[in-house]
């Protein structure tokens, strides 16, 4: 069972416009079989994949020469909600529009750790966003995207308190970028901004020019796979 409620079906009123077909640049890209970075369109995944001038300070790691009161001091917390939006993040090159409206991506023969991952969508004022429009995807557990398909893609609306569900797997570390999972937000008939949640405790982060601690999910790990949880914010004013 899940842990969460599934969201409902935004009224057919509600329903949003789609999200907006990734640009012409994106969808010719030669095939994808294997992640790149998430590079902006038209810039070498190699211009970005390993950058270092602007990595985000380093997690707290058993490996950390740093001490750990002071890692864990320089990380931003993850915010519920409050003045600022959700940080936006390049959707990348491996969004497909039109992904199928379903709260679970575990598909038969989905390989990987269960992941779980509930949460709110609110505004910037801590309003609940009703009937949000969610779409996330996200690499399988050896980097993979799928690019013809749908596979670990899918989208889902929020329900009439704003809250998400999503049971998936977690997704590789692949060349160029940490775990990560793609998403689009989007309130009933407003744009959709793009980002991205990461994990606590990975180790790539460290070195993940993209990576940012405000997008890093709480994270509890369980017998049965792990669960996070994260507030997505929009700005809606
Ligand atoms: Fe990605």
């Amino acid at each position: 069972m899940p842990a969460f409620a599934a969201p409902s079906p935004a009224p057919t009123s509600e329903a949003p416009r789609p999200l907006t077909p990734s640009p012409a640049a994106e969808r010719a890209a030669p095939p994808r079989a294997v992640a790149a970075a998430d590079s902006p369109a038209g810039t070498p995944a190699s211009a970005v994949a390993h950058a270092t001038t602007t990595v985000a300070p380093p997690q707290s790691s058993p490996t950390s020469s740093a001490p750990a009161a002071t890692a864990v001091a320089s990380l931003v917390p993850t915010p519920a909600c409050g003045d600022e939006p959700t940080l936006p993040q390049t959707a990348g090159p491996f969004y497909t529009p039109n992904s199928p409206q379903r709260a679970s991506l575990r598909e038969p023969g989905i390989a990987g750790v269960p992941l779980t991952v509930t949460g709110l969508v609110v505004s910037t004022t801590c309003q609940p966003v009703a009937g949000a429009l969610l779409d996330f995807w996200h690499c399988d557990s050896a980097g993979v995207y799928d690019n013809t398909g749908y596979r670990l893609r899918g989208h889902q609306f929020a329900d009439g308190q704003g809250r998400l569900g999503l049971e998936t797997i977690v997704p590789a570390v692949y060349p160029g970028h940490t775990s990560h999972i793609h998403g689009k937000v989007q309130a009933p008939n407003r744009p959709a901004p793009t980002t991205q949640l990461y994990f606590p405790d990975e180790p790539a982060n460290r070195t993940d020019g993209i990576f940012r601690a405000a997008l890093v999910m709480a994270v509890e790990d369980r017998a049965d796979g792990k669960y996070g949880t994260f507030t997505f914010v929009l700005d809606l004013a």
